[in-house]
């Protein structure tokens, strides 16, 4: 049975910087409440009329730059997002018409912050048995269009980003590479502790006025009960792989947590007794962008030269739903 190796990887966020003085400007909050709560110094937001597909599409066009592959080599497309373009067809289909591979496969899903780590689950699995040679995986989110930007919502709107990464997936023979694993979970039991109650197709209509008024579209969270399951859900992921392997944290290379808060990443490196040149974060530039930390923080691993042939990458998420993953990757 063949294996999934990663062979291209590449990202893209918008060029307009929002700092956390930019955001002062507009709600009662702080560059040292933010900094010192969640880590996050700027993020990148959207100019108005952009749209997930044309990010993903240059993500895209970047990863298959670095694998020196051609567009229509790719058999499949499989896109994480909690912020599609539409609520329906979704982006997936976008970007595959942006892209000009009209006929292939394209599969959006959800699973929110975890929603890279489901994809890679999937696509591996595709992989394995055969069914496609060469897939796309894509996590792009556009958050800031849909956050409260007063005070209200200040303790959502400060954490989100725009941004979308991809990597290109293929089947391979080589001994001892490509994707070891993958381990996913959810517990819906927490559904309504990091969710958007509107637009809802439970509602009549999809969203009323009274909705907009009561700011039910804004995502909404208790973030001390997320907080405390992350810092439990993402080392158990871990370890879950790790034994599934026969391997323990010693031997990881490079950790990539999803990047939700830099004291949480900061709490799973120490449960894992990682070094800190074991871990890579970016929270700082980008804040929480989702289904695309991960992918965007794995291509600027590379672009930094932070994985050799052979290294073991862990990838780690948890979030919204409650979802949470993980998966061994040996580079
Ligand atoms: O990606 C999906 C997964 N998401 C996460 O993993 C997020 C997990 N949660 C967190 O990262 C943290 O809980 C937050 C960063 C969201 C919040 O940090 P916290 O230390 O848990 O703060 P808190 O929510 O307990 O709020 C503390 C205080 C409150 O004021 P009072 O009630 O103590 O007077 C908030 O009203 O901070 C206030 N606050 C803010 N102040 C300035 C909340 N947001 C802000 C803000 N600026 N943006």
């Amino acid at each position: 049975m063949p294996r999934t190796a990663i062979i291209g990887t590449g990202f893209h966020v918008p060029e307009r910087v929002v700092t956390n003085h930019d955001l002062a400007q507009w709600m009662d909050t702080s560059d040292e409440w933010i900094r010192e709560r969640t880590g996050i110094e700027e993020r990148r937001w959207v100019e108005d009329g952009t749209t997930g597909a044309e990010m993903a599409r240059r993500a895209c066009e970047s990863a298959l730059a670095q694998a020196g592959i051609d567009a229509d080599e790719v058999d499949a497309i499989v896109l994480g997002t909690l912020s599609p373009d539409h609520f329906f067809p979704g982006t997936g289909v976008f970007l595959q018409r942006e892209l000009g591979l009209d006929g292939i496969p394209c599969l959006d899903l959800r699973a929110q912050c975890t929603g890279f780590v489901y994809g890679l689950s999937v696509a591996d699995a595709w992989i394995r048995v055969g069914q496609y040679r060469t897939i796309l995986l894509v996590g792009v989110e556009i958050q800031s269009t849909g956050l409260d930007l007063s005070t209200r919502g200040r303790d959502m709107a400060v954490l989100f980003g725009d941004g979308c990464g991809a990597v290109v997936l293929q089947a391979t023979d080589e001994a001892g590479r490509g994707v070891l694993s993958t381990h996913i979970h959810a517990d819906g039991r927490h559904a309504e502790v990091l969710w958007a109650d509107a637009p809802s197709s439970v509602g009549h209509p999809l969203i009323s006025v009274d909705d907009l008024e009561a700011g039910r579209q804004y995502p909404r969270m208790e973030g001390r009960e997320v907080f405390k399951h992350a810092v439990t859900r993402m080392p158990e992921a871990v370890h879950e792989a790790l034994d599934a392997q026969g391997l323990t944290a010693d031997d990881i290379d490079l950790l990539i947590p999803h990047q939700a808060n830099l004291r949480i990443s900061q709490m799973v490196q120490k449960r894992l007794g990682l070094a800190d040149d074991r871990v890579y974060n970016n929270i700082q530039r980008y804040g929480n962008t989702t289904a695309a930390t991960i992918p965007i923080a794995l291509a600027e691993a590379v672009e930094q030269g932070r994985l050799r042939r052979g290294d073991l990458l862990c990838v780690v998420a948890f979030g919204s739903g409650f979802t949470w993953g993980s998966a061994l990757i040996r580079w």
